[in-house]
């Protein structure tokens, strides 16, 4: 039974993919900073997936190098390995040009979005190491792919840079541990979460403009239906260097081609 380890998995994508695993039979550590939805969402995957498979969580705040490792030992000695990490705790960045960020609105953000992802990534590297083996993904986003907007620079210098984090972090592994930690990158697309609602924390609200919404309307979809083709791919990857894509150029080009005929609303 495998082991999968998920960062900010109290809601949204992570929460998603933790039932998604836990469906499929592995256990799961749930963690995120936020107590409160973090037990509820463990109440909740305690009835799914069958009845040998186990949850356990802890509040874990990636921006803390040492509650990750607490983490890591957590779920290692719990469950004997790890089998999958996932960093995947994010915020998006308040609406408004790069120039006018505070100095802690930009901390926040690359504290939370790359740091977080980048310790995440050592903890479960050097853990890995030493079980000989495991799967690392992290999340990419808006700018993973040089894709650039006014208002959302300073996420997209985070998730760019993700990107490279990780490619190069595979890069590393093919070459110290000959590719048996796989790290990989997911990349889920446009989500309807409550991320697209909010910034720093979920203390600044996001007001959406029409345009926006008509492109999420299109490409956008529920975390539901995203882990439904993600995470079977994810428990059947052996490759170092993967990327899980759900929003491909082809879905996107199809979404385009037909939005005239599917009037999807998420937004009413
Ligand atoms: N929603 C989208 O459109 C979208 C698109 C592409 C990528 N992503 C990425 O997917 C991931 C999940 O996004 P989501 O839409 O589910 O967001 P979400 O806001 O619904 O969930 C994020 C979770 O991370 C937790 N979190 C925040 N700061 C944390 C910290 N310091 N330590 C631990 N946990 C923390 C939050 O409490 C929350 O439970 C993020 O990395 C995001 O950048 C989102």
């Amino acid at each position: 039974m495998k082991t999968v380890v998920i960062t900010g998995s109290a809601r949204g994508f992570g929460l998603c993919q933790a039932k998604k695993f836990k469906e499929l039979g592995c256990n799961v550590v749930l963690s995120d900073v936020n107590e409160e939805n973090l037990l509820r969402a463990a109440k909740e995957l305690e009835s799914i997936g069958p009845a040998e498979t186990k949850v356990i969580h802890t509040v874990c705040d990636v921006t803390d190098c040492a509650a990750l490792e607490a983490l890591w030992d957590l779920a290692k000695n719990t469950f004997g390995t790890v089998d999958i990490w996932i960093n995947n705790a994010g915020v998006n960045s308040p609406d408004k040009p790069a120039y006018e960020l505070t100095e802690k609105e930009i901390n926040f953000l690359l504290d939370i979005d790359l740091k977080g992802t980048i310790y995440g990534s050592k903890v479960a590297f050097t853990g890995m190491k030493e079980q000989g083996f495991g799967q690392i993904y992290n999340v990419e986003g808006y700018g993973s792919n040089d894709a650039m907007m006014t208002g959302l620079t300073l996420y997209g210098t985070a998730k760019r840079a993700v990107t490279y984090f990780t490619l190069s972090l595979a890069k590393e592994s093919k070459e110290l541990t000959d590719g048996k930690i796989c790290v990989c990158r997911l990349t889920p697309g446009i989500m309807i979460t409550d991320f697209i609602k909010t910034a720093n924390g979920g203390a600044t609200k996001i007001e959406l403009p029409e345009k926006t919404k008509k492109v999420y309307n299109i490409l956008g979809d529920y975390p539901e239906t995203i882990v439904e083709y993600c995470v079977p791919r994810m428990l059947a990857n052996t490759k170092n260097n993967a990327r899980i894509m759900w929003l491909t150029n082809r879905r996107a080009f199809g979404r385009f081609l037909t939005a005239g005929f599917k009037k999807r609303d998420f937004f009413s």
